[in-house]
């Protein structure tokens, strides 16, 4: 019903192709192809790759050098250097090649290009074991040299909750302006932020924001309600997910002058599945604001709320996907059309609410991500070692049924859309 609603809404999908890579703890870079012929559907491995074993963690694409960065964790290794960074070319036909491999300090998590694209870009890396930031040198075409690292230290003596023995980082993010870089610290209840040297790259450690004790900030998202092109006093707003706590969290972020950080004031805060529900035990993973800069969506894992039944009588057991409807003005409903023309800056009520909450076709979506058109959304679910593709209607926000699912052969932990470098996308 939902999906002959949906594509109802979308009309008729002409043959297209798009790309998406993913990653798995069983060693394998996979390279896919995806294909459309009205609503059926394919998914087509063109290529695989060992070479970022032995366990495949975070995908990161620059698509100024058409370059995938692969973060090897080395599970369970204890010794300094247990994890590596390789980079690959992406070819025009979706194969790689790499050109780097080289080790870092253990537990990589996650990483983000940053820096000045006409002169020095660099790589910031999130090293959840080793309680680090290190940085890289991009000297172009996928080649890379180690920057610096940045190591961590808790701000409360000891552990406030499990998990919480050392400083934890474990995302990379971008703000819109580019000119900071955030970091989500599960272990230290704080999100650090930094700017950096442009010339140097090197990063200067600015007043954190604390986060609530034993929530476990794991990964977030900027949103701009009124874009970037808005003058000075608009807003900008951060939303965190936390590991610990199950949660969702939203701030209102200001700029301070001459690049001197960030201040947070929160705003809103709800749990990640967004109902509280007895006995249930949600851990989000990922957090993105849709491409049309409407809505937040969650992964949530642990929470089992769906059952799929299968052809053979067998039922698979499911965690959720959530949508939250962005509100900047508690008068809006969470259907209405984007405001043109210059807005009126002054945010009378904002809250996000949950419009929805959908399987993601398997169990602990480590990952996902969304098209961008915002048609589609990738999840990878890591203890089923899949991914599934669910549609997905950009105007309501609604993520409607799952049109493929692509079996792995490790447990999944990060999928990306490869859209700069695909020919085609599910564009409308
Ligand atoms: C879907 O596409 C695949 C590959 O092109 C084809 O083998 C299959 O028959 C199609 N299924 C339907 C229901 O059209
Ligand atoms: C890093 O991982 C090793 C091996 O699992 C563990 O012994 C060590 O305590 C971890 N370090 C931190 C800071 O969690
Ligand atoms: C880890 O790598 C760094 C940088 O390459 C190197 O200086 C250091 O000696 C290595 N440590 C170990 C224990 O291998
Ligand atoms: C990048 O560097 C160039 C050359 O120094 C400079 O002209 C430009 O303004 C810089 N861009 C940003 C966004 O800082
Ligand atoms: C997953 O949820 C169950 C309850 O349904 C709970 O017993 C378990 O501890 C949770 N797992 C984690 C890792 O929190
Ligand atoms: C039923 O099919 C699922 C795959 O859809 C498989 O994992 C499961 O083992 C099967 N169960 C039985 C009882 O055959
Ligand atoms: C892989 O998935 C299985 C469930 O299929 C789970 O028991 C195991 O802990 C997972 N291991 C990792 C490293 O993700």
């Amino acid at each position: 019903m939902l999906n002959r609603w949906l594509l109802a809404v979308l009309g008729p999908v002409s043959a297209a192709a798009t790309r998406l890579f993913i990653a798995d703890y069983g060693g394998t870079l996979t390279a896919i192809s995806l294909t459309a012929r009205d609503d059926n559907y394919t998914a087509t491995v063109i290529y695989t790759t060992q070479e970022c074993a032995p366990n495949p963690g975070w995908l990161t694409i620059d698509p100024s050098e058409s370059v995938l960065y692969c973060l090897g964790e080395g599970l369970g290794t204890d010794t300094q250097n247990g994890s590596t960074l390789s980079s690959f070319l992406i070819n025009a036909d979706g194969t790689l090649k790499r050109v780097k491999t080289d080790t870092t300090i253990s537990g990589v998590a996650n990483a983000v290009v940053y820096g000045n694209a006409t002169t020095q870009q660099a790589l910031a890396v999130a090293h959840y074991n080793g309680s680090a930031v290190s940085t890289w040198f991009l000297h172009g075409k996928g080649e890379f040299s180690l920057n610096q690292v940045f190591p961590f230290t808790m701000p409360h003596p000891g552990p406030v909750a499990d998990r919480q023995n050392g400083p934890h980082p474990h995302e990379t993010i971008l703000d819109p302006t580019e000119q900071y870089l955030v970091v989500p610290d599960l272990g230290a209840d704080l999100v650090r932020v930094f700017s950096w040297d442009q010339d140097t790259s090197d990063l200067t450690p600015l007043e954190p924001l604390k986060a609530a004790p034993g929530s476990g900030p794991r990964h977030g998202a900027f949103w701009n309600p009124y874009g970037l092109g808005c003058a000075t006093g608009c807003p900008t707003y951060f939303y965190v997910v936390s590991e610990l706590a199950g949660t969702v969290t939203g701030y209102e972020v200001t700029y301070k002058p001459n690049r001197g950080g960030l201040s947070f004031r929160e705003v809103y805060k709800a749990p990640s599945y967004g109902i509280l529900t007895e006995g249930k035990i949600t851990l989000p993973s990922e957090v993105h604001v849709s491409p049309d800069s409407q809505y937040l969506v969650i992964a949530n894992r642990n929470d089992s709320t769906f059952s799929i039944p299968q052809r053979n009588g067998s039922v698979v057991v499911s965690d959720s996907l959530t949508t939250f409807a962005l509100q900047y003005d508690g008068t809006l409903l969470w259907h209405q059309t984007w405001p043109t023309g210059k807005p009126a800056c002054r945010i009378l009520h904002k809250a996000p609410s949950l419009i929805q909450s959908v399987s993601t076709g398997g169990s602990i979506p480590r990952h996902y991500s969304i098209n961008s058109a915002g048609t589609l959304v990738a999840v990878g679910n890591q203890y089923d070692q899949n991914v599934a593709i669910l549609l997905r209607d950009p105007s309501s926000g609604l993520v409607g049924k799952e049109v493929v699912k692509i079996e792995l052969t490790g447990n999944v932990t990060c999928v990306v859309w490869d859209e700069e470098t695909s020919v085609n996308t599910f564009g409308y």
